[in-house]
């Protein structure tokens, strides 16, 4: 697929097929007039009026509705025009000239995004690739910084497109030292620095929490830490926090097994903040990036941690295991622990498909939002609309008791019944973070479970796009101005 923007009206480019976004009632001026009579008949036999999400094909174009002008966001566009990706190959198309006149110039940013979220298929295993027939996409665009915009969202749309690769990964390929050896690799290829502990080192840092929840798998477990240094030699760091269960069975607290092979994506955490990390030298973003990854495989064994054991995590807390499908949270412990103790991150976002009840709570429509900072949470929920990566805050401080244990400094199982599961969870987290920090539930959001016109099942890259859009805003939280 080539992308080029074309500063011209739609109808003076030469394509097979032309996608003609239009707002809810808009006149039909400014179409050829065989359109126009068209567009006008199409309104009144109810096939189309420009409402969200419908769609209406008449002679080689494709008309997607984009709603009320009001209520309009750019990042919508991933969707809307990502959505007729199908359209378009029905239409036998191999070039596309898409309307981006009219619209906010950050629409041929979403507009590049959607077609190559669309286009996106996961064929490391078949022989047979899908091969890919749309050949040029031109966008129709004369806002003045849209050949900027095109670029960056190229750079973006290929780190989606790499996280979703590595989490469609399975298991046996995709285990801990496998993940780890790619973040070298990226690390190499983009200029990063990249350190891997093995089990080794683990247990000479104390890492005990990751080393129990990896000590069931003959595959052991990892840490993965990755330096970018975009900002000035005095300049804080910022975090990445990454689960990376790469097989999540339950261990001893085994899950059952309907549907145990999605677990598979327990890595997604890990996978979205690689594949951001490898993107920030080619975006040039001014901050000192550090992304600590937690790689572990939660398996049942004669080896297995069990419910009732107690670990003593890096930062010395001790853990009282009661659950040992509560594993991300284990591994979560160590890393954050790490990272608050070696680099003192002004600001920290971890991401981790931590539990089903976040799930429950909000679908796959929105991660799950947690933090201890007003400032920060206001910054990742304005990256949140910006980039279309949605998340919703939810309650966390009410929950601190609920994860205090009899014997040790703090349990890994909130409430008997599983209540506010996705808040426990995180209020657990909480014990080992010291400083300004967001954590986000991805559980429901990480992959696709139906195939959509815009997506394909499996993994989604969601929050990639999210942390990509967080650390190139140059405005900082009053955190991080106040160096530590
Ligand atoms: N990886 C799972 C969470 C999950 C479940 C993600 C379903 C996506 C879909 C996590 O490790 C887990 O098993 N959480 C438990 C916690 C419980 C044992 C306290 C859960 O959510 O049931
Ligand atoms: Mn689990
Ligand atoms: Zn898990």
């Amino acid at each position: 697929m080539e992308f080029s923007v074309q500063s011209k009206d739609v109808w003076a480019l030469h394509a097979d097929a032309r996608v003609l976004p239009r707002f809810e009632d808009s006149k039909s001026a400014g179409l050829p007039a065989k359109m126009a009579h068209a567009l006008e008949g199409a309104k009144k036999k109810k096939l189309f009026s420009g409402k969200k999400g419908e769609s209406w094909v008449f002679d080689g174009v494709v008309f997607v509705g984009l709603g009320s002008p009001e209520s309009f966001k750019p990042s919508s566009l991933l969707r809307i025009i990502g959505g007729t990706y199908g359209a378009l190959r029905r239409l036998g198309a191999q070039s596309v000239a898409v309307d981006m006149n009219g619209l906010p110039a950050d629409a041929v940013s979403f507009a590049a995004q959607g077609l190559l979220d669309a286009a996106y298929r996961f064929d490391d295993f078949k022989k047979e690739k899908t091969p890919e027939w749309l050949e040029k996409i031109a966008l129709a665009s004369k806002a003045p910084d849209a050949s900027g915009l095109l670029k960056k969202a190229l750079v973006v749309a290929a780190a989606v497109r790499q996280a979703r690769d590595i989490d469609n990964l399975p298991p046996n390929v995709a285990f801990p030292a496998a993940v780890a050896e790619t973040a070298q690799k990226w690390a190499r290829q983009h200029g990063l620095k990249c350190t891997v502990w093995d089990e080794k080192q683990l247990k000479a840092n104390g890492c005990n929490a990751i080393l129990a929840v990896g000590g069931g798998s003959v595959n052991g477990p990892r840490l993965a830490v990755l330096e970018y240094r975009g900002g000035g030699k005095s300049d804080p760091w910022v975090a990445l926090v990454g689960k990376g269960v790469t097989f999540d069975s339950g261990g001893i607290s085994l899950k059952p097994g309907a549907d145990m092979d999605k677990m598979k994506f327990d890595k997604s955490g890990a996978c979205v903040v690689l594949a951001a990390m490898a993107a920030l030298p080619k975006l040039d973003v001014k901050k000192n990036v550090v992304a600590v990854v937690a790689l572990a495989e939660n398996l049942p064994s004669g080896s297995a941690y069990r419910p009732s054991d107690v670990v003593t995590s890096y930062s010395g807390k001790t853990i009282e295991v009661l659950n040992t499908d509560a594993e991300g949270r284990m591994v979560l412990a160590d890393a954050l622990g790490f990272v608050y103790a070696k680099y003192k991150p002004v600001q920290t976002v971890e991401l981790a498909t931590l539990t089903g009840a976040c799930c429950v709570a909000l679908g796959e429509q929105f991660a799950g939002m947690f933090g201890n900072d007003d400032a920060l949470l206001a910054h990742v929920q304005a990256a949140s609309m910006q980039s279309g990566d949605a998340v919703w805050r939810m309650p966390l401080d009410e929950f601190e008791d609920d994860v205090k244990s009899d014997i040790a400094e703090v349990k890994n199982v909130g409430h008997p019944k599983g209540y506010a599961g996705a808040s426990t969870a995180a209020a657990f987290l909480k014990q080992f973070v010291s400083g300004p920090w967001v954590h986000l539930d991805i559980a429901g959001t990480s992959w696709n479970t139906s195939p959509k016109p815009y997506l394909s099942t499996g993994a989604t890259g969601f929050g990639v796009r999210l942390l990509l859009e967080w650390l190139s805003q140059k405005t900082e939280s009053t955190a991080a101005k106040t160096k530590k």
